[in-house]
């Protein structure tokens, strides 16, 4: 399964996230295990931040790429205090220095902050013509800001779960029709979703698990992807078979009742 995003490029719809990895000695060879052990598995999108463990997770995710950076999509993130023109650019060098690598595949603003958006997409679109970045996108964005931004914008990483279903009011729809595709962080609620009773009796139904349903839910729609974290390999083995899951109308009907969608507008939550 894929995703397309407007430069016609297509993305795995299932990827793999960072947040609170490399924050302890003890799991660390675990967390590496777990992220090659999806890149076997075809979950090539590695989603990462300079923020995370303040550059300890890219750091991480080098060493789990070394020796088969060609096979990954590679996202990072630049924290809005850095996302000054020349700011964004150190930020992005170290991040790639940390990384490994000469280049990133989506480079993202983790959110909005205070400085001028032209600012940091400048730095961008420097970033590209330098070879540094292919792509670029932000994060934490709703419909207003998605309107102020000005260039070739990518994606738009957000919080949708099936228990955050508030931009299915407005900010999904615009997104289906600027042709561009949401990335779901989050996508089981960083765990909280996985001992619903609607989630274990759809997974009961399909001989699956509560984590593997969640999942489904989010891909069933073809302008999203998801990039939950998995620090085990089996937790990432059982996501990746989510890909195969489909989700039936009585199913989505259940879980629609248990994880009512949106009845108005709703701002954009975020973590
Ligand atoms: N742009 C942003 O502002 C932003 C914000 C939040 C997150 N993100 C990105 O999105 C990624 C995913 O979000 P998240 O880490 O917040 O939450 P998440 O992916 O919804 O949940 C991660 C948690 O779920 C557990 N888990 C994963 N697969 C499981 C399975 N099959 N069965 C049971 N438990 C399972 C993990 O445990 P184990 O570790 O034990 O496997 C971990 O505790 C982040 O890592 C980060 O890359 C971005």
């Amino acid at each position: 399964m894929t995703v397309t995003l407007p430069s016609g490029e297509t993305i795995p719809a299932l990827g793999m996230g960072t947040w609170m990895m490399a924050e302890s000695a003890s799991r660390r060879a675990a967390e590496i295990a777990a992220l090659r052990a999806g890149l076997d598995l075809g979950l090539t999108l590695i989603d990462t931040a300079e923020m995370y463990g303040s550059g300890a997770a890219e750091s991480l995710v080098g060493e789990a790429v070394r020796g088969r950076r060609d096979e990954v999509f590679l996202v990072s993130k630049v924290l809005p205090s850095n996302a000054s023109t020349a700011g964004t650019v150190r930020a992005c060098e170290a991040s790639l220095r940390r990384l490994g690598t000469d280049r990133l595949d989506l480079y993202l603003l983790h959110w909005r902050g205070s400085v001028p958006l032209a600012r940091t997409v400048d730095a961008f679109e420097r970033l590209r013509e330098a070879g540094k970045i292919r792509h670029w996108g932000v994060s934490n964005f709703d419909v207003a800001d998605m309107r102020e931004l000005p260039g070739f914008c990518q994606t738009n990483q957000i919080l949708y779960n099936l228990s955050r279903r508030g931009p299915e009011h407005d900010l999904l729809p615009w997104h289906a029709s600027a042709g561009m595709p949401i990335m779901a962080y989050s996508p089981v609620e960083q765990g909280r979703l996985l001992d619903s009773p609607a989630l274990a009796e759809v997974a009961r139904r399909h001989d699956a698990t509560p984590a593997q349903v969640a999942l489904a839910w989010v891909l069933r729609l073809p302008h999203v992807n998801a990039i939950p974290k998995a620090g085990t390999v089996e937790h990432v083995e059982e996501n990746a078979a989510a890909l195969s899951l489909r989700l039936s109308s009585e199913d989505l009907a259940e879980l629609d009742r248990a994880f009512p969608p949106p009845s108005g507008p709703e701002p954009l939550a975020m973590l």
